[in-house]
């Protein structure tokens, strides 16, 4: 795909032939500091795969916040007003680059903790298990007001709110990138796809440019390239880079601009549940029940249902009283209400929304 770019060396070094405010979307991935001492085993005796690489070696700290300083210094100039800069850390490093982007006039949107399903364990049973990663969002600076795809993420996640902990699996499987033999790890902080669709999506449009400095295995321009993001990428180690050429060159895009374009819900008319029911597509006395059929209400004319639970009668909105059935804190009462049609079949109540809006289009 045109616009894709591959710069390998120093991050530092490619970061300064960057113009000043020409990319929008920044995720930096970078050293954590890990400071480990001595090999890692697990109780069967395998060694763990940890990250021993030249590149995560600092001289303490003093060390690792001047490099923080400088590579962030170089982002904060190569980034739109309006751009958006992530940085994913652990414990080791997380709080130090915190406190450097701060001091240099980044302004903090989020911090999202990134929750690992199959987290490993702590071997040696001396701390807790390290089950998540923290991802820091900001902005260019207080006033610099990043783009944020509100509804996108929203509807990514069944039409509510995206939070901001995201429980998602470490990157393993067919997506892990492995070496000839096809058993060792190619690289060893490969990061999942899924993580990174949220970020590109949620802060950037189609065509925007996309940096992501410490590249390791491309999984910043893999799914750029998915989203039809424009992409550049550095790394100092050759054959990383020429693992992540090739896999991103791999990877298959639709360029459809009705396949990648944001509709902003705001544009959708919005179609209260009693439209359907004065409109008779829903009838009065209808009963509604969820998917595994645990759950029933029955339609009144008002468009409002009435269903039963421990407490005894309750009546509300679809999604009032899917939410009390459940004993949830919410419920998307239109996807999870379902209605049987005339074949037997139950659909849930939001196709028949999605046909109102159909028409109403
Ligand atoms: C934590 S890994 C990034 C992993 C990546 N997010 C992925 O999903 O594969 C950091 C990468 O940055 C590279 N790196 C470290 N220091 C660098 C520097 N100063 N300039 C460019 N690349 C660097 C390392 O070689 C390593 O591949």
């Amino acid at each position: 795909m045109d616009g894709e770019r591959i710069l390998i060396g120093d991050c530092l070094h490619h970061l300064q032939d960057l113009a000043p405010g020409s990319v929008d979307l920044i995720f930096a991935d970078p050293p954590y500091n890990l400071q480990l001492g001595g090999e890692l085993y697990r109780p069967n005796n395998t060694r763990v795969d940890g990250v021993e690489a030249a590149w995560d070696r600092f001289d303490g700290f003093a060390d690792y916040d001047a490099f923080t300083r400088a590579w962030l210094g170089e982002c904060r100039r190569v980034l739109k007003k309006d751009g958006s800069l992530w940085v994913i850390g652990s414990y080791h490093n997380i709080f130090r680059v915190g406190a450097v982007l701060q001091d240099l006039g980044f302004w903090v949107m989020n911090d999202v903790v990134w929750r690992k399903t199959n987290p490993m364990p702590n071997f040696r049973g001396t701390r807790f298990t390290n089950a998540h990663e923290t991802l820091i969002w900001a902005a260019r600076s207080p006033d610099g007001r990043p783009f944020f795809n509100y509804d996108a993420m929203k509807r990514l996640n069944d039409d509510l709110q995206m939070r901001s902990d995201w429980l998602l699996p470490i990157c393993s499987g067919p997506e892990r990138l492995r070496t000839d033999d096809g058993k060792t790890k190619a690289h060893p902080t490969q990061k999942p796809e899924a993580l990174l669709y949220r970020v590109v999506l949620s802060t950037s449009r189609p065509g925007d440019l996309v940096l992501d400095p410490f590249l390791g295995t491309g999984t910043t321009g893999v799914v750029a390239r998915r989203l039809g993001r424009r992409f550049v990428g550095i790394e100092q180690d050759p054959a990383h880079a020429e693992r992540a050429r090739a896999r991103i060159a791999a990877t298959p895009f639709d360029a459809d601009p009705e396949v990648l374009a944001i509709t902003p819900k705001r544009q959708e008319p919005r179609i209260p549940f009693g439209q359907l029911v004065e409109s008779g597509m829903i009838r009065p006395g209808e009963t509604l029940a969820d998917p595994s059929r645990r759950f029933a209400v029955r339609v009144r004319a008002d468009g409002t249902v009435i269903g039963e639970n421990h407490t005894g009668r309750v009546v509300g909105s679809i999604h009032k009283v899917g939410a009390l059935l459940q004993g949830a804190p919410s419920c998307n009462g239109w996807i999870f209400w379902h209605v049987r049609q005339a074949n037997g079949h139950w659909v849930p109540i939001d196709v028949y929304r999605q046909k109102v809006r159909a028409e109403l289009a």
